[in-house]
């Protein structure tokens, strides 16, 4: 109790509330296996590229656009051996409000998400993914145990997000314009199932991204599903 207090008073006196020009660059989670950028949404062939472990990155520009994306395990309470695996991507812009909130605001042909369930499936669901984001606050300070400049985002019920480190300065992102104007080709490819890769042993990094909140991957995955369905209707 006394070191909580104590890190949080010291936490208190050395972070303030963020503003742009400390969002700017790439950040990544413990793990740095996943990066904003081609390295992981390649744009050309419309492809997720899985990385090693989960994990979570956003980049931003001083000009106002994000970049984000996202490599999450998710538990399976029907049979915890077998966790599904997501990925999601998109890119957009953001604002931040007067009370240092955060808003992303996705271009929402652009955004991509593959869910996979190897034990039900041998396929993945390859969807457009347009989440639009509110962070109540972030701050950004120097995490002195990692010696490097780290980025808390608060959602919007006041929980963090799981802490990203700064990877690179100007920041990794594929272009910030719009990627994938709608067309009946890129219809036609995404409303498809796709043969993932995900390799469950890996799945679960050091960065233990596989939630504990059921409920809220409830939501998530409904939401997916959701998204599912509005597209193919
Ligand atoms: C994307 O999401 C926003 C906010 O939820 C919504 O207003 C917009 O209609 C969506 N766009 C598409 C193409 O689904």
């Amino acid at each position: 109790m006394i070191v909580v207090y104590f890190v949080a008073s010291l936490l208190a006196t050395t972070v303030s509330a963020g503003s742009a020009a400390d969002l700017v660059g790439t950040w990544t989670t413990k793990s740095r296996a996943v990066i904003t950028g081609p390295g992981f949404y390649d744009a050309v062939n419309d492809k997720l590229i899985e990385p090693s472990l989960t994990g979570i990155s956003f980049s931003f520009t001083t000009d106002g656009h994000f970049e984000e994306a996202f490599y999450r395990a998710v538990a399976n309470p029907q049979n915890p051996a077998c966790p599904k695996g997501i990925m999601q991507w998109q890119h957009g812009t953001y604002t931040i409000g007067h009370d240092g909130s955060l808003h992303l605001t996705p271009i929402a042909v652009d955004g991509r998400q593959l869910l996979s369930d190897p034990c039900s499936s041998s396929t993945g669901t390859y969807t457009r993914y347009n989440q639009t984001e509110k962070y109540n606050s972030f701050t950004v300070a120097v995490d002195p145990y990692y010696d490097s400049m780290r980025l808390d985002l608060y959602s919007f019920d006041g929980s963090p997000m799981h802490p990203m480190y700064l990877a690179y300065k100007p920041p990794e992102m594929l272009p910030t314009t719009t990627l994938n104007p709608i067309s009946k080709k890129t219809k036609r490819h995404l409303d498809r199932k796709t043969k993932p890769s995900f390799d469950l042993g890996k799945l679960v990094s050091k960065d233990n991204l596989i939630d504990p909140n059921r409920l809220m991957w409830v939501g998530i995955i409904m939401s997916a599903m959701g998204g599912i369905a509005m597209f193919m209707s």
